[in-house]
């Protein structure tokens, strides 16, 4: 079994079935009893909307686990789901895609977790290793690669050759801050509060990176509260004022790729140029965010064919091909 354990979305991968689970990591829990009332997609829908006696959750922050006990809770429901019940009699091997940044702590934390969960084998596989095997990227030919993976919680942008990671940076601002940025955004020049759910949807609807040639690139009611005299209230916005909002995070995002650029040895540059940037992760689909790096780096950028699987599908490939992959793999093991 693969697993993507992610700060927005976990997603699980079975042998010899492909991906099989695919939910928003939010875990809803009734404030008393501390058990789980719903997890996944059901537990979204309730973000910024529970009743007193509710809370939800979203045990991975920044892409690592920031509540431990939820994790556990969350990883266990869904291996639960993917049995069917039946996972203490199973007890399988499984390949876990971890930020390329993360703490030894860290590190166990995601291991024990998968362990408690009833996990018999755990492997860690770095998640940009894992994205551009999933990219279908060349990652074991002697040429440089380069991934930039723009999850929820963590930007990952590495170069890949021969199995490795040749460098590789790991930045705590991706799809979240953007969001985070569109809810500043509306607060400051709007006076209107809108959750994250609502700032999101404005990011998927009429978000983008880089000016299109289309002089009308959109725009959008959003429903709020106005701050000044605290009712709700509809605004219309335009697309451009949500990309000025999102400059600052964008901006650090091309740094990050920017820096890793300048540290790449010249030969797997090279190839880089040749082949272009592969582009991973939910944050890939902001509209225009390839011409914006290809614009910033001189670098052509392609996006991936799917690239919310990436990370699982690469997870998928090396238990699938276990034994010429193994390599991939961290090889600290329970
Ligand atoms: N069409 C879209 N346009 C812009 N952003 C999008 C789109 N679809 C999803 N996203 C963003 O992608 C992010 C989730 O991506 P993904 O599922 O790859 O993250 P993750 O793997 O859970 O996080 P991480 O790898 O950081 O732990 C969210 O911030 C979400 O808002
Ligand atoms: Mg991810």
């Amino acid at each position: 079994m693969g697993i993507d354990l992610g700060t927005a979305n976990t997603l699980v991968y079975v042998s010899g079935k492909g991906i099989v689970l695919q939910e928003p990591s939010v875990v809803a829990l009734d404030r008393e009893t501390k058990a789980a009332l719903t997890v996944g997609e059901d537990a979204k829908k309730m973000l910024g909307r529970t009743p007193g006696n509710v809370e939800t959750f979203r045990p991975l922050r920044d892409g690592v686990i920031a509540d431990f006990d939820t994790a556990e809770l969350m990883i266990k429901h869904f291996l639960e789901r993917v049995h069917e019940g039946r996972i203490g009699l199973i007890a399988p091997r499984i390949v876990i895609g971890i930020p390329s940044g993360v703490t030894g702590v860290e590190r166990r934390a995601v291991m024990e977790a998968a362990a408690q969960a009833g996990a018999r084998d755990v492997y860690l596989i770095e998640e940009p290793v894992a994205a551009a095997i999933g990219a279908g990227l060349p990652v074991a030919e002697p040429t440089g690669n380069m991934i930039i993976d723009i999850g929820g919680g963590t930007t990952e942008v590495a170069v890949l050759s021969l199995q490795g990671t040749v460098i590789s940076e790991s930045v705590r601002i991706a799809g979240d801050e953007l969001t985070d940025s569109i809810i500043m955004y509306m607060k400051k020049v709007h006076n209107l509060t809108v959750g994250e759910r609502t700032a999101e949807e404005i990011k998927i609807q009429i978000g983008s990176a880089y000016p299109t040639m289309n002089i009308d690139e959109g725009s959008m009611e959003v429903r709020g509260l106005h701050l000044l005299s605290g009712l709700p209230r509809t605004v219309s916005i335009k697309a451009p004022e949500i990309r000025e909002s999102m400059l600052e995070p964008l901006s650090m995002i091309i740094e990050a790729v920017k820096r890793t650029l300048e540290r790449t040895p010249p030969e797997l540059a090279a190839d880089i140029i040749d082949r272009g940037i592969m582009l991973a992760g939910g944050g890939a689909l902001l509209k225009g965010l390839d011409t914006l790096i290809a614009h910033e780096t001189g670098i052509v950028c392609h996006v991936a064919a799917d690239p919310l699987s990436c990370v699982v599908l690469g997870t998928g490939q090396v238990l699938e091909n276990f034994k010429q992959l193994e390599r991939v793999v961290s090889p600290r093991r329970r």
